[in-house]
């Protein structure tokens, strides 16, 4: 298959990266994906050595294809990104010059009906990017309606959460709901008029939020960040790129705890020895409208980047 995703924020990406600045330097693509962001790296500097993990076999083949001109260059891992740590010791690496994550899906994912992740194409409900117990036909079948009300709020921040999950727990006890059409139409019908004020199709944020759960998104960012900072050496970066507020939350405050370092217990003052990072963008790097335009995707995209110092 023939899949594109045109990378977003290349250039502040490479920027912040800089790969130039560490020849012969390892960097890690965390969410290699399609391997778009890994393969202008590596042919931006010509020494620097790239080590890509993706929790999708089937990103994971296609990045090989395309990456595969840059030889032992390259070294790609099928894992998730919160096993960094593990599989930088197996591989026994050493410091890492650099580490980006690239969050949420690819195209790949999102464009192939059966992955299920788009309320725009009829598919089985199923939002695995890899490496997960269970699809999301299984939590809407299987979830308390409680259960399903907090995935909806927390994850989606839906304000219609209860009544969708009410009507879901209705709507399942005639007929399972398999089909991400089935749960797009049950959701239309439930926000109706009631959705016009928002400017998003009023599936969004369900969908959103199933993928979350399904894929535990955000129990794994923390540690990702926690582990990249134990593993950067000395003016090594992280960069990393998410699309939703809960995302960027977790990102900004994380960052924020590692650049003020530890608060004194005696006096209660942050004690700036202990500071781990220097964080690069004192707020988040935004696509330019040309680029928005020019690929709608990176419309909700937040940039954050840091310093080890
Ligand atoms: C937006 S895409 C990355 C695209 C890539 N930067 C490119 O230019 O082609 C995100 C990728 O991250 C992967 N992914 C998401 N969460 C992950 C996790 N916890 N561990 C490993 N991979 C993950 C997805 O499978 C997907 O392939």
């Amino acid at each position: 298959m023939d899949a594109h995703h045109v990378p977003v924020l290349l250039e502040e990406t490479l920027g912040f990266l800089a790969p130039g600045r560490r020849p012969g330097g390892l960097f890690v693509d965390a969410t290699v994906g399609l391997g778009g962001h890994a393969e202008a790296l590596l042919a931006r500097a010509p020494e620097a050595r790239l080590l890509g993990l993706d929790r999708d076999l089937q990103a994971l083949e296609l990045a090989a294809r395309r990456l595969a001109p840059f030889g032992d260059r390259v070294r790609l891992e099928h894992a998730v990104f919160d096993r960094l740590e593990e599989v930088l010791e197996r591989l026994g690496t050493g410091p890492v010059a650099g580490v980006l994550a690239d969050l949420g899906v690819s195209s790949l994912q999102l464009d192939v009906a059966e992955r299920g992740f788009s309320f725009r194409r009829d598919g089985p409900l199923d939002m695995r990017m890899g490496i997960a117990d269970l699809t999301a036909a299984d939590l809407v079948n299987e979830s308390s309606e409680e259960e399903l009300e907090r995935i909806f709020r927390d994850y989606g921040e839906e304000r219609h959460a209860r009544r969708i999950a009410r009507a879901i727990a209705r709507a399942r006890a005639e007929t399972p709901i398999t089909t991400t059409g089935q749960l797009k139409s049950l959701i239309d019908r439930i926000k109706g008029w009631a959705s016009r004020e928002e400017k998003i199709d009023p599936a969004t944020r369900v969908f959103q939020a199933l993928r979350i759960e399904v894929n535990q998104e955000l129990a794994g960012l923390t540690a990702l960040i926690d582990q990249t900072i134990r593993q950067l050496e000395p003016d090594g970066r992280l960069v990393i790129i998410s699309y939703h507020s809960l995302e960027d939350r977790i990102v900004k405050n994380r960052m924020r705890e590692l650049s003020q370092g530890e608060v004194d217990q005696i006096t209660g003052r942050t004690r700036s020895e202990t500071r781990l990072i220097e964080t690069l963008t004192r707020k988040p790097v935004r696509p330019a409208d040309e680029e928005i335009a020019f690929n709608p995707r990176s419309r909700s995209a937040k940039l954050r980047a840091a310093r080890r110092i």
